[in-house]
Formats: structure tokens, sequence, C-alpha cells
């Protein structure tokens, strides 16, 4: 199993990348909580929140579960749940506690959880099928698994096309897969679910279409301003794929007709067996 390196993890945990979360909580905040409603979350209910981050999505299930509800926060940084805990603070949602820690050596309580939420955190691990069945013994009956993450991120695009964004997709995979994890682990949510217990009802979500000046566009720039320069640092770009990537993008900014492809991301509900 690659090594866990807490705060030091493939995307980092500096403010930049906070900030960057934040945003994409934002962006990504309907369709998460469509998932939820699906899955029934809410009042009194108690939830864990894998790989919780600076934990945007842990304070909405907080507020979804009320006062009388819990959140567990569990993540294997310690910046972003100094953060967390700041936030819970201020906000005065003592309904989340959080918890420090790799998620495959997670110790949960056998079928004390009403609901789990996963969301991009499956693609870092690498033995999510460890942590899905860690999950399946915590949840009680009937209890709700939620989870989004990628499947075949390479299918992200650009239209017009663009071959520099072509090349930088199959560098982002690549750079997960030499940290351990994986961009298709949203294809093998519901057989991990499956054999543990959890059926997952249909896959929902997929690539979404982006327009420029749309927040949706917004989101992969905010990326990749980030993460263009850490492929080059791996050597799986050149200096000259993320400057045309970048001309592209900018171009097709300018452009009325464009749009951007997402990566697909799916979601899952699963349900514990009784
Ligand atoms: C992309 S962020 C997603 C945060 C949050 N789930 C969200 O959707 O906003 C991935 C999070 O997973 C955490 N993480 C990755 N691998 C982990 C591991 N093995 N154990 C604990 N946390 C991990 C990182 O520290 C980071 O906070």
């Amino acid at each position: 199993m690659a090594e866990f390196r807490g705060d030091d993890y493939l995307l980092g945990t500096d403010a930049t990348e906070e900030a960057r979360l934040g945003f994409q909580h934002q962006v990504w905040a309907a369709k998460t909580c469509e998932l939820w409603d699906e899955a029934g979350f809410g009042l009194g209910q108690t939830l864990l929140d894998l790989g919780a981050g600076p934990g945007f999505a842990s304070r909405d299930l907080a507020y979804l579960v009320g006062p009388r509800g819990r959140v567990l926060a569990v993540d294997g940084s310690a910046r972003y749940l100094a953060s967390l805990s700041r936030m819970r603070d201020a906000l005065g949602l003592t309904q989340i506690e959080t918890k420090l820690g790799d998620l495959h050596e997670l110790e949960l309580e056998p079928a004390s959880l009403d609901g789990a939420f996963a969301r991009w955190v499956l693609c870092f691990l690498a033995d999510p099928e460890r942590v899905v069945a860690n999950v399946a013994r915590a949840l009680k009956p009937g209890g709700r698994f939620v989870v989004l993450d990628y499947y075949r991120y390479g299918e992200m695009a650009l239209a017009p096309h663009s071959a520099a964004m072509d090349r930088v997709a199959r560098a982002v995979e690549e750079s997960w897969r030499r940290a351990g994890g994986s961009l298709d682990v949203g294809g093998r949510v519901a057989e991990l679910c499956g054999r543990h217990g959890i059926e997952c009802g249909p896959p929902r979500g997929g690539p979404r279409a982006a327009r420029p000046g749309s927040a949706l566009w917004q989101w992969p720039r905010l990326f990749f301003k980030g993460y263009l320069p850490k492929l080059v640092e791996l050597g799986l770009i050149t200096p000259a794929d993320a400057t045309e990537f970048e001309r592209d993008f900018d171009q097709r900014e300018r452009d009325p007709h464009a749009f951007f492809l997402t990566p697909p991301v799916w979601g899952f509900v699963g349900t514990k067996r009784k």
C-alpha cells in the first residue's frame, strides 16, 4: 500500500488548495444535495464524512442533521481538520466531531452510522475496498452510503477540440496512479459496495457541459492553475504542453460557441442490506 502522507498528499493542503476546495464545493453543492436527498440524510442522524478536508460538506451535513444529530469528519490532514474545527466553533456546530487519521486504519463502531459520505476521496486511496468494507460494517442495516468520484477522467474535453487537453488529462491520470490512487475508481464503486453488503442504485451524473464564463467553467481553470506546474515538475508534461493547454483554454474562453466537457463525476447512493 502507498505510504500515507497526511498534509503532503497529492494535492497538498495549503491555503490556495483549501480555497479551491471551497469553490469546488460551491460548484458541486446542488448535485451533492440531490444525492443526500435521495439517501434520506436528515435530522437527528449520525453521518460519517470520509476525507472531509476543511469540512465544507461536513458543515452542510451538520445543518442537515441538526443539533441532535452527529457528523464525524475524518481526514488525514491536521491542517484541514484545524480549519474545520475553527469553522465549527465559529458557527456553533457542536454536532461535528473531527478525527485525524488514515482512512485505511479508521476504527468505527459496528452498526453505528445512519449514513456515510465520500466525495473525491476513494480516488486517492491505495485500497478503497478496505475502506468500503469498513464503512459497510459501521452502517446500520438500511444505512446509506453516498459516493461521488471520477470514472474515465481522460474523457474531459474542450470543444472545439484541444490536443493539449488530451495530453494533460492523461498526465493527470498517471499522476494519480503514481501516488497510489485511481481516477477510474468510480467505475468500481458499485461492485466494491456490493461485495460488502451495500447495494447501489443507478449511477447519477456523468460529464457536464460548461459554457465559458460559468462557475463550472472556472472549476477546471482553478484546478489547472495549480496542477499544471505540478505535472511539469513530475515530468508528465513539458512546459510547452502547459503553455499550449493554457492558450487553448484562453482561446475557447473567448469563443461564445465553445464548451468544456467536465471529467465524468459519478454519484452513487448505496443501501446497507438488512
Ligand atoms: C479532494 S479532497 C476532498 C475533500 C472533501 N471530501 C470535499 O469533497 O470537499 C480529498 C481529501 O481526502 C483526504 N485524504 C486523502 N487520502 C486520505 C487517506 N488515506 N486518509 C485520510 N484522508 C485522506 C485529503 O487529506 C483531502 O482532505
